[in-house]
């Protein structure tokens, strides 16, 4: 069963959602096995292939939110729920920009090519290994990609809360 039409995300909303969600794991999953792969798969090209495509989806998702806002929240739904859902779903917003942008900076310094899948080149930004910019998007990357796990932790935590514990539609606002 279907949440009411009015109380859904559209179509195009849970797609970018969903494509976005499947691919930020993903990339979370091999940015932090990287190391664990070393001499078996060298994963960095597709993990760099795979960042830039969220990017731009990230960007295209970002500008249909802004044209097209989210469904109301049921009626009942606590203050602190409202803030703090909206707090994480900014911060998404920011992270699924930042941090590829962060990984682009990073890799425009490496002496790799970057290319889209091995289909075709993809600019890089002027920077060397020994520049400021080249240090904080490194760090920056690391570290906000611990803060995009751990957020993500909390959302799908309560969007199963909702669905198995308060058993509500919320789940179903996405699906
Ligand atoms: C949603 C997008 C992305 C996510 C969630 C993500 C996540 C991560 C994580 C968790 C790590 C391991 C961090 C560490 O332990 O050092 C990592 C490493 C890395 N990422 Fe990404 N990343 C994304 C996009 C990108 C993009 C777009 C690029 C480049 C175009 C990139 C290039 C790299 C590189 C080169 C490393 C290895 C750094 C090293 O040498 O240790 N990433 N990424
Ligand atoms: C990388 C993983 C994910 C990211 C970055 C992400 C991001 C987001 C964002 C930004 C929104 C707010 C949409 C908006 O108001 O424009 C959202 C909503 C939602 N997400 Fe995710 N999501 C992820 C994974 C998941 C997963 C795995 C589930 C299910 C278990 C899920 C369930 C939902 C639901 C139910 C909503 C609607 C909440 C509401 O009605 O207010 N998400 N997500």
């Amino acid at each position: 069963m279907s949440a009411p039409q009015e109380q859904r995300y559209d179509r195009v909303a849970r797609a970018l959602h969903w494509m976005a969600a499947v691919l930020i794991m993903a990339n979370l999953a091999s940015g932090f096995a990287k190391d664990a792969l070393d001499g078996i798969w060298n994963v960095v090209p597709l993990h760099k292939s795979i960042g830039l495509t969220v990017l731009v989806l990230g960007t295209a998702r970002l500008a249909w939110r802004l044209g097209h806002p989210a469904p109301p929240l049921p009626a009942g739904t606590p203050a602190w729920q409202r803030k703090l859902a909206g707090a994480v779903h900014a911060s998404f917003y920011a992270l699924i920009i930042v941090l590829p942008l962060t990984g682009w900076i990073m890799s425009s310094a490496s002496k790799f090519p970057l290319a889209w899948f091995g289909l075709f080149a993809w600019s890089k930004f002027a920077v060397t290994k020994d520049s400021a910019i080249y240090a904080v998007g490194r760090e920056a990357h690391e570290v906000l990609g611990f803060a995009f796990a751990a957020l993500i932790v909390v959302h799908v935590a309560a969007a199963l809360y909702h669905h198995i514990v308060v058993r509500d539609q919320l789940l179903r606002r996405m699906a």
